[in-house]
């Protein structure tokens, strides 16, 4: 760092279905650009080997029109990071590779940055900052995590789910009601025109306080279908209900198990991040949550809760700051291994 010059931070994510890149100065967004594979809809999912081949189409444009938009010049670029994983590989490499890259051709440090961190500390983005120590709901496609946050350094996993994701939850259920994929948006929007309390969808009960399971719901949800809609039609009203009701389900079982954590551990925060964020009932439980415990409840604005690379740059910056870079030989991983993140602590 040379005095208190503020660093140009660059990140790149290609881990899914977005290519992103987005450029900030310490820890302000200067460009944040996104630019969505919708065509997988067209196949109910990611198909990962074209979800490859479009991020290898776009990323060098992308990456080209944000330091324009950021009125920079690719040598003013201080530090280069981009997402490791976890993610689907092929898609990872593209972002990563073109990373190396630039990091090898600029001389400038390449970090590679764990995708849930991201997520983790994307409320930062905000302008109203969470406070340390923090408790977070990170709620995506692939991912469910509850986690208690003492610093940038510091993150102890109370719990995850043991079967499907939320995300996952949302995009199954879509699939089988008929609407596709991305299903999350799709069940809110039908959600709106429902009764939350026609149908009970059972929440599983867990022995563990902080984990999740989802996959119960989603197969109550089918049996209900299969019962009641056994040729396969179901009328708008009746889809609507069924949405809403699957909703409350789910975001019930979200909200019981962090209050459950909240009632334990002392935070100055509560954060709800990650795609499934997005969700209009959820953030309102969330900020209702919050009020009842009188601590503030940050959650990203739309653009920062699906995948983005502002996050990304964010935690790179983090990591920075910390001491830590990588190698060029930093290689793209599947999943985050079990030993990640610290383990739960038994009193706050
Ligand atoms: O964080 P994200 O963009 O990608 C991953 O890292 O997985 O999360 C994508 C997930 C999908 O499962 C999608 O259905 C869900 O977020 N999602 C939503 C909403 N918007 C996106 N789920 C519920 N309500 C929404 N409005
Ligand atoms: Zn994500």
């Amino acid at each position: 760092m040379t005095g208190s010059r503020k660093l140009n931070i660059l990140g790149i994510e290609s881990s899914c279905d977005e290519t992103s890149v987005a450029i900030l100065s310490n820890n302000d967004v200067k460009v944040n650009l996104i630019s969505s594979q919708h065509f997988h809809k067209l196949y109910g999912g990611v198909v990962p080997e074209l979800s490859s081949r479009a991020h290898l189409q776009i990323v060098k444009p992308i990456v080209e029109s944000a330091i324009e938009s950021a009125n920079l010049k690719i040598e003013d670029i201080d530090v280069i990071t981009a997402t490791a994983g976890p993610g689907l590989i092929g898609a990872l490499l593209v972002g990563l590779t073109f990373a190396k890259g630039l990091s090898y051709s600029l001389d400038k440090p390449f970090i590679g940055v764990n995708h849930i961190e991201g997520h983790i500390f994307s409320g930062f983005l905000m302008e109203n900052k969470p406070e340390f120590p923090m408790l977070v709901l990170v709620v995506s496609g692939g991912h469910t995590l509850l986690l208690h946050v003492e610093n940038e350094m510091k993150i102890f996993l109370l719990g995850t789910t043991v079967d499907d994701a939320a995300g996952e939850a949302f995009d199954k259920v879509s699939k089988l009601l008929g609407f596709g994929y991305p299903g999350g948006p799709q069940i809110g929007k039908s959600a709106l025109n429902g009764d939350e309390n026609s149908i009970r969808f059972p929440i599983a009960e867990l022995r563990d306080e902080f984990s999740f399971s989802f996959s119960g719901v989603k197969t109550a949800v089918l049996r209900f279908v299969q019962k009641n809609f056994s040729d396969g039609k179901i009328p708008d009203s009746d889809l609507n209900n069924i949405s809403a009701s699957f909703q409350k389900a789910l975001v019930d079982a979200l909200v019981q198990k962090t209050e459950v954590a909240l009632r334990k551990f002392k935070v100055k925060s509560l954060s709800l991040v990650g795609g499934v964020a997005a969700n209009t009932k959820l953030r309102n439980e969330f900020n209702n949550l919050a009020e009842r415990y009188n601590i503030p409840c940050i959650i990203p604005s739309l653009s920062y809760c699906g995948d983005n690379a502002a996050m990304i740059a964010l935690r790179g910056f983090h990591l920075y700051k910390n001491g830590i870079i990588d190698s060029l030989s930093a290689k793209p991983f599947a999943s985050i291994p079990d030993d990640h993140f610290l383990k739960i602590k038994s009193e706050s």
